[in-house]
């Protein structure tokens, strides 16, 4: 049976995609408050304001292309059972190639009714006001706003049992529950975090640091793992 790798990856992931990331210095919380564009208040109080701030994301998305990171992590597959948890909304990983991918903070190319929750694809770059789903109800962003539930993590946490390996990529770990993830791996799985501005708050046994950016990180990695089972 094929070992069982989660990857657990953050904003850093796709940043040299070109896409932001949240917490860095040039990141999107520096010049937009969470509370005004992603929570269900913002929302019921300035729809448009919000629909906007998502629109630059989904505009950002389609724009951007999967980097060396999101290619080599798909090489992994040829000899692991690779699972990837992100909590980006992109779907870089997906068009890289990867073909377990749980989203964790929904996708922004996806558009959900305030009606019933049904799913639409949503490819276009902007969704407006009087965007309505067929039983005419407004859509929204299919992500998942400050003070909502997570409804991905019980799957997350299933995914999660029996890992061997666990590879941590680009994320403060700074949102819960997201970044429970790192402790719902068995406490003899083999962690490795790859960011290059390490987080103090998942330092510990068992865990290998490398602290580059995910493109160099990632294929240094992969080579690792995969020239270990080559030489099998
Ligand atoms: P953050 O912006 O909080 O953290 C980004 C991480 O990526 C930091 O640790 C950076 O050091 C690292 N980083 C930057 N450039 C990198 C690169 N080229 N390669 C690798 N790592 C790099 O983003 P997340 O941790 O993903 O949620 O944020 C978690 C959640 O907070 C998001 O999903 C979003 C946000 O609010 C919601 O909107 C619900």
């Amino acid at each position: 049976m094929k070992q069982k790798i989660v990857v657990f990856t953050g904003a850093g992931v796709s940043a040299e995609s070109g896409i932001q990331t949240f917490r860095d210095g040039d990141g999107l919380w520096e010049n937009h408050d969470i509370q005004e564009v992603a929570t269900p208040e913002a929302w019921s109080k300035k729809p448009k304001l919000v629909l906007d701030f998502y629109n630059e994301r989904r505009k950002q998305v389609l724009k951007a292309t999967p980097n060396e990171a999101h290619k080599t992590l798909v090489l992994l597959e040829q000899f692991f059972d690779v699972q990837i948890i992100t909590q980006n909304i992109d779907d870089l990983h997906e068009r890289a190639g990867s073909t377990k991918v749980l989203h964790l903070h929904g996708e922004i190319l996806k558009a959900r009714s305030t009606f019933d929750d049904q799913l639409y694809d949503w490819k276009k770059p902007t969704l407006k006001l009087g965007d309505k789903c067929p039983k005419g109800y407004q859509l929204r962003p299919h992500v998942v706003w400050f003070g909502e539930s997570v409804p991905n993590m019980i799957v997350a946490a299933n995914c999660c049992e029996g890992a061997n390996l666990l590879i941590v990529i680009g994320t403060s770990l700074n949102v819960y529950p997201a970044a429970n993830i790192v402790n719902f791996v068995p406490e003899d799985c083999k962690k490795y975090l790859i960011d290059p501005k390490i987080q103090q708050s998942f330092i510990g046994n068992n865990i290998e640091l490398i602290e580059k950016k995910a493109g160099e990180g990632v294929v240094e990695l992969v080579n690792q793992l995969l020239s270990l089972k080559e030489n099998v």
